[in-house]
């Protein structure tokens, strides 16, 4: 959504890591981006223009001269949303440094007044030269940002820093970059995925829970602006830029929450957490031979119940309630009765909603009556809405005691 439309320039230069330019291309135009791809020369040896024309949404220009318009080293600049140079070469960071307008895309930064990020990758050597070192430095302080490359394996069988940062690391700054700003300064803390209670040493009460809801709204939470802590319990991919507090059980959760939360802005709690434990986990494997056992339960603590109660003014808690009945009146009754400011309800039993899947509708539930219902969709729209709904809470404390949450 946030890139739907958006107007992006995809510089390629002439590194080993331009196949991975591919693979960015493919990310920025699903996600609804019309990319523009321009290639140096170097970058041909790298990699086909007709791969890269293939997935983008215009063919790759390389040449100032090989168009019908007769500016296009300025028109591409400036129709641009953001142009994007993955990789960058050492050669790439020098020109633009130095304000040389060499060849297209040279050509292209100078003129842009759009925001502009790099992706620097090169060879270890070349990475720490204080050339090069300077050269960012002074695109930094000029306001470009920089995707900074990682460690890895690197061309020629070297290892060290300054292999290209993962496409979605990339994709992610993009949407950074271009997404609204509206949770600039806050910190975010999400809770993530299922708890798991010991039985024994190799056995858990555990849940469905994969995840995923609670990792799309750390990366929109990151999209505009956020610090964000997940407190999680499952293994995905962690979103570019966020901070992560593995966790098992509900006591874990709860001991890390109540360390973040008080000085959280805001607090979603997409996990689902077990609602009954085991009242003693046996030390060792229970032995199969011993027959049966009996497995007694007692309740977790309500960790969000206890936020609720604790919470500052200006903090904004946010609670899911997975419901296969009465959805609005239980969210509703659980709003109420954890303090909460808003609820994210969904009917589990619905096809493709909740636990595992990729896609999720919800009723989101406002203190105060207010409903808004998203549809089937995928779960970082879902993200999208309640993040909205988390700013139209704070915005409405905003004006009713004149200060900032
Ligand atoms: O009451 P119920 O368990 O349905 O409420 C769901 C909400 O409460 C979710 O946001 C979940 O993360 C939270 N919860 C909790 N501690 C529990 C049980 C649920 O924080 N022990």
């Amino acid at each position: 959504m946030v890139l739907h439309g958006r107007r992006i320039v995809l510089g390629v230069t002439g590194g080993i890591a331009a196949y991975k330019a591919v693979e960015v291309c493919r990310r920025l135009v699903d996600a609804g981006a019309h990319v523009v791809p321009v290639m140096t020369a170097g970058a041909e040896h790298f990699v086909g223009r007709t791969t890269l024309s293939a997935l983008a949404s215009e063919p790759v220009q390389t040449s100032l001269w090989d168009e019908a318009s007769p500016i296009p080293h300025t028109r591409l600049g400036q129709q641009a949303d953001l142009v994007l140079v993955a990789p960058a070469t050492a050669r790439l960071l020098a020109a633009y440094a130095a304000g040389l307008s060499t060849d297209l895309l040279t050509n292209t930064l100078l003129a842009t007044r759009a925001p502009v990020i790099v992706c620097p990758a090169m060879h270890t050597e070349m990475w720490e030269n204080p050339a090069v070192q300077d050269n960012l430095a002074t695109l930094r302080r000029r306001g470009v940002q920089v995707v900074e490359p990682e460690e890895g394996r690197l061309a020629g069988g070297d290892s060290g820093k300054g292999r290209l940062a993962a496409p979605e690391r990339i994709v992610a700054e993009v949407e950074r970059v271009l997404g609204p700003k509206d949770l600039v300064g806050v910190h975010v803390v999400v809770s993530a995925g299922g708890t798991r209670e010991p039985i024994d040493a190799v056995r858990v009460v555990a849940n469905r829970s994969s995840g995923k809801q609670g990792y799309a709204i750390a990366a929109e939470a990151l999209a505009r602006g956020a610090r964000v802590t997940l407190v999680t319990t499952v293994e995905l991919p962690l979103p570019p830029g966020a901070v992560a507090r593995p966790v098992e059980t509900a006591a874990e959760m709860q001991a890390a929450l109540d360390d973040l939360a008080p000085t959280a802005d805001v607090v979603v709690m997409a996990a689902a957490v077990a609602d009954f434990r085991p009242v003693h986990a046996a030390d060792g494997k229970i032995k199969k031979e011993m027959g049966v056992p009996e497995i007694v339960l007692e309740p977790t603590p309500d960790i969000l119940a206890g936020l609720g109660a604790a919470k500052r003014p200006g903090q904004v808690l946010v609670g899911f309630a997975a419901e296969t009945s009465d959805l609005i009146a239980n969210a509703e009754s659980k709003l109420r009765r954890k303090n909460l400011d808003l609820i994210v309800a969904n009917d589990v039993s619905a096809p493709g909603v909740g636990f595992q899947h990729d896609t999720n509708a919800v009723t989101i539930v406002r203190a105060g009556g207010d409903t808004i219902t998203v549809s089937l969709t995928d779960k970082r729209a879902i993200a999208r809405a309640v993040l909205d709904s988390v700013c139209d809470v704070r915005a409405a404390l905003t004006s009713f005691d004149g200060t900032q949450p």
